[in-house]
C-alpha cells in the first residue's frame, strides 16, 4: 500500500511520532508549512485564533501529489481543539484526492477527539485508524503507535 504521511509541527512533538512513525512502515512524507509564523506568544495566539476560526492560510508548495498514494495518514498538533491551520488548509485544498486517510494528533492534555472527528468531517472520509497522544502519553508512545500501525494494516 503506498503511504503519503503528511503533517505539521510548530515544536516538534507531531515530527517526533513522524520519525517513529516513519521507522515502522514504508512511507513518504510531506511536511507542510505556510506563510505565518507561530513562533513565540504571539505565534500561539495568531495559531489559536486561526484555528478555532478556520481559517486557512498559503501554504508552501507541496512535493508530493496525493492522489497517487493509495493510504494518506495526516498528523497535526491539536490547536484550539482543532487541527492546526496548515494542515486545516492542506485538507481544505486537497481532500477530494485522498484515497483512504488515517490521522493521529499530539496534544497537552485535550481537544483531541474534537480534532480527529473534524478530520472525517473535513475530508468525508471515514478513517481506517486515529490516534491521540498528550503530553503524558509522549513519554513512552511506543505501544499506542503500534495499535495506530496494526489497525492501517
Ligand atoms: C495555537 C495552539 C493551540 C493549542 N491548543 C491546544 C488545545 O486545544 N488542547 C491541547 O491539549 N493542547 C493544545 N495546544 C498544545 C499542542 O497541541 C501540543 O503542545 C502539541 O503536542 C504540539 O505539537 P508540535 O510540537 O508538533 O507543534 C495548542 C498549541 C498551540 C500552539
Amino acid at each position: 500500500m503506498k503511504t503519503l504521511l503528511v503533517y505539521y509541527s510548530r515544536t516538534g512533538m507531531t515530527e517526533k511520532i513522524v520519525k517513529m512513525i516513519q521507522n515502522k512502515i514504508n512511507c513518504d512524507i510531506e511536511e507542510i508549512t505556510d506563510n505565518n509564523k507561530y513562533s513565540g506568544k504571539l505565534g500561539f495566539l495568531k495559531g489559536g485564533m486561526n484555528a478555532s476560526m478556520r481559517r486557512t492560510s498559503k501554504i508552501n508548495p507541496i512535493t508530493k501529489n496525493p492522489s497517487d498514494y493509495d493510504l494518506i495518514i495526516i498528523g497535526t498538533p491539536v490547536w484550539a481543539s482543532n487541527v492546526a491551520t496548515p494542515i486545516y488548509t492542506y485538507l481544505m485544498e486537497y481532500n477530494k484526492e485522498f484515497k483512504k486517510i488515517a490521522s493521529f494528533c499530539t496534544c497537552m492534555s485535550s481537544g483531541y477527539e474534537k480534532t480527529l472527528k473534524n478530520i472525517s468531517l473535513l475530508t468525508g472520509k471515514e478513517q481506517t485508524s486515529t490516534m491521540f497522544l498528550t503530553a503524558e502519553d509522549m513519554g513512552n508512545p511506543k505501544e499506542k503507535i503500534n495499535n495506530f500501525i496494526n489497525e492501517i494494516k
